[in-house]
């Protein structure tokens, strides 16, 4: 950015300066009138599918019974989804962009296409000329919903996907529009030269247009065979969402280019190459009702439930649908076919509506209309009919009523979960079953359950009963700050739970302490306050905590130093290496809010050694003495899951 203004700064002061290809062009151009036509010189072709290990075992057998010997290798790289475009460089100048079209004929958006940063205007060596790439622009994840809330906010329709955003940012006849879109492009491969000395295998073609100043995709890997081509598709097939752009699959490439060659095309499809797809993620369902479930702070959560569709592999009823705002920013309707998606073991969500099958007669959604209840002439909760609300300023509609049956249902589950009171046995199923039976009728009760009480219950005969028992007198002895937590105030997470513990040392003080004592803490902030304090002022909720009180729920005071119980408390942590989510400062503030100490040192003492990018002296030295050493991403899920 710094060179950017220093180079405006002199275009200023020196115009005549100013060439083409210099980046300030990138922005300002004035808009085309449409676009005109560019006849590839070469076809741009597509890809043959493989779905299947079988696919890639028959795409190998004909291509070694064509090749005629094995001395051959693969490419595996990400298939992008974005929108394919054909780069021509005229003495390593960028002249043309394009579209691919039908293949035979694309659209010029070479103006847009000037505008992508990736893109180089001008490449890093002289190639006497007409060079041609091909590649991919697509958009983040991050920037595709970036851009959506802005358009939101506008009042401007939504892309359905980022593929689809990309495609119509590419294809602006204003580029200044294109610009201020976050658009990226990857190149992967040379389509012509005519150079002679270029590299022969692909892989070393895609290192020379990387020194050329092309983005080549560095997740890119070779592979000897096709074992190790599956070792790459399952790797990638389980870890692409965790990727910040989206990819539906592999394509596989031979690596030789005179093995290409001789393979040649059959109709538009070449034969050195196939994409090897993953299973879907999305696919299109019938939204038969919009519910709303009620969870353990009383938000009222919209959800739906779909007419079942398969997706990669399991059956989808249902999918979230986060909140009242975003559905009605996706126009979501009941009876809609929409778009469902679903990503690794992230809970299904819905990402839009096919307008063009929206049954005629739909009603925009509304939660207050959904819920509205005649007798009371308001929204009610689906579960206790108290009259719900919606605090100013927030998204979530509440349930005012502590005591509705399916936010205690959701506060004992998170009562008894491994984080805060730690009793194992008390899940989703045993909860529901105590409340419906009347055994409980909120968490305090989990300590005055008998045997014969459990013993009454379908699943909790014999030893389990006994079981659930111990593991309930167990969780007496839990600390101060796992009790905090377990209480479910909300905006209280562990960490801030921690934090409480540590300023008033026992529930008592927590419990009187003020709205202006709590907002004073560094780490809380108002919104944080006026929970914490709402809660402790409403008497259910005093009541429960007496309750827990007079059955030996009373963790000891907190004395003397601030940092006994914590989450990391008796620990020394050394860093060594630059970190990526951090810096050193960050991170020592971390370690000691979560009770550590970091030291610069590894001693005897030390008990790990935190290492980032480019480790020193520091590792040997760890090595040596048998001190544990983690990388960041071990010290976060550390920090995190305490
Ligand atoms: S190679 C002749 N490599 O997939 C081979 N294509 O039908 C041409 N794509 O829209 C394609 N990532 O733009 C190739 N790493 C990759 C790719 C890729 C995405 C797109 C391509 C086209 C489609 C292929």
């Amino acid at each position: 950015d710094g060179l950017m203004q220093q180079l405006k700064q002199l275009e200023t002061v020196h115009p005549e300066l100013v060439t083409p290809e210099s980046p300030t062009q990138r922005v300002g151009a004035e808009p085309l009138p449409a676009f005109s036509i560019v006849r590839h010189p070469l076809p741009m072709l597509s890809l043959a599918n493989a779905f299947n290990p079988g696919d890639i075992n028959d795409w190998y057998n004909r291509v070694l019974k064509l090749a005629g010997s094995t001395d051959f290798d693969f490419v595996c790289e990400l298939k992008m989804d974005g929108v394919a475009i054909a780069l021509t460089y005229e003495n390593s100048v960028l002249v043309t962009g394009a579209t691919r079209g039908d293949g035979i004929q694309g659209e010029n958006i070479t103006h847009n296409l000037r505008t992508i940063r990736s893109i180089p205007l001008v490449l890093n060596h002289m190639i006497p000329g007409r060079f041609e790439v091909r590649g991919e622009v697509f958009m983040t994840k991050a920037g595709f919903e970036k851009l959506n809330d802005s358009r939101a906010r506008e009042g401007l329709p939504l892309f359905a996907n980022p593929r689809n955003a990309a495609a119509g940012s590419v294809r602006q006849l204003d580029p200044r529009l294109t610009a201020g879109r976050p658009l990226e492009a990857c190149i992967y491969m040379l389509a012509y030269t005519r150079e002679t000395r270029m590299p022969r295998t692909h892989w070393s073609r895609l290192e020379y247009l990387k020194q050329l100043g092309f983005k080549v995709n560095p997740n890119n890997r070779r592979a000897a065979n096709i074992d190790e081509i599956q070792n790459v598709y399952h790797h990638w097939a389980g870890e692409r969402h965790k990727l910040p752009y989206e990819v539906d699959g592999l394509v596989i490439k031979i690596n030789q280019i005179s093995l290409q060659q001789s393979l040649g095309d059959v109709g538009r499809e070449p034969r050195w190459a196939i994409a090897y797809k993953f299973p879907a993620v999305q696919a299109n369902t019938v939204l038969k009702e919009i519910k709303i479930s009620v969870g353990r702070t009383g938000t009222l959560n919209p959800y739906a439930v779909l007419e079942p569709v398969p997706i990669a592999g399991v059956t989808v009823r249902q999918a979230t649908l986060h909140n009242e705002e975003d559905i009605i920013r996706k126009d979501i309707r009941e009876g809609d076919t929409v778009i469902v998606q679903r990503a690794g073991d992230v809970i299904p969500q819905v990402v839009g509506p096919v307008l063009s099958r929206r049954p005629p007669g739909s009603q925009p959604f509304s939660i207050e209309m959904k819920l509205f209840d005649k007798a009371k002439n308001a929204p009610v909760c689906p579960e206790c009919g108290s009259v719900i609300f919606r605090p100013e300023g927030e998204v979530m509609y509440y349930c005012p009523d502590a005591a509705c049956p399916a936010q205690a249902q959701q506060r004992i589950e998170h009562f008894a979960s491994k984080n805060a009171m730690d009793i194992q046995g008390i899940g989703d199923k045993l909860s529901a079953a105590l409340l419906r039976h009347q055994l409980v009728s909120d968490f305090a009760d989990l300590y005055f359950l008998t045997q014969q009480a459990l013993l009454t219950l379908e699943n909790t005969k014999g030893k389990k009963a006994a079981g659930i028992l111990a593991a309930v007198e167990a969780s007496k002895q839990q600390p101060l700050q796992r009790l905090i937590f377990a209480l479910g105030i909300k905006h209280v997470g562990a960490e801030t739970a921690s934090l409480l513990a540590s300023k008033f040392k026992s529930l008592d003080r927590l419990m009187s302490a003020s709205r202006e004592q709590l907002v004073a803490i560094d780490e809380i902030g108002p919104k944080t306050a006026d929970s914490i304090a709402a809660f402790f002022s409403n008497s259910a909720n005093r009541q429960i905590i007496e309750k827990l009180g007079s059955a030996g729920v009373v963790p000891p005071e907190i004395t003397g130093e601030d940092n006994l119980n914590k989450p990391l408390s008796g620990l020394e942590f050394v860093l060594t290496g630059k970190l990526e989510h951090f810096t050193r400062e960050q991170a020592e503030q971390r370690i000691k809010q979560l009770g550590g100490t970091a030291k610069s040192d590894v001693t005897r003492q030390t008990s790990y050694l935190i290492t980032g990018a480019e480790p020193g002296s520091k590792v040997d030295r760890a090595r040596k003495l048998g001190i544990h050493i983690i990388g960041e991403n071990e010290f976060l899920a550390m920090s995190d899951n305490q």
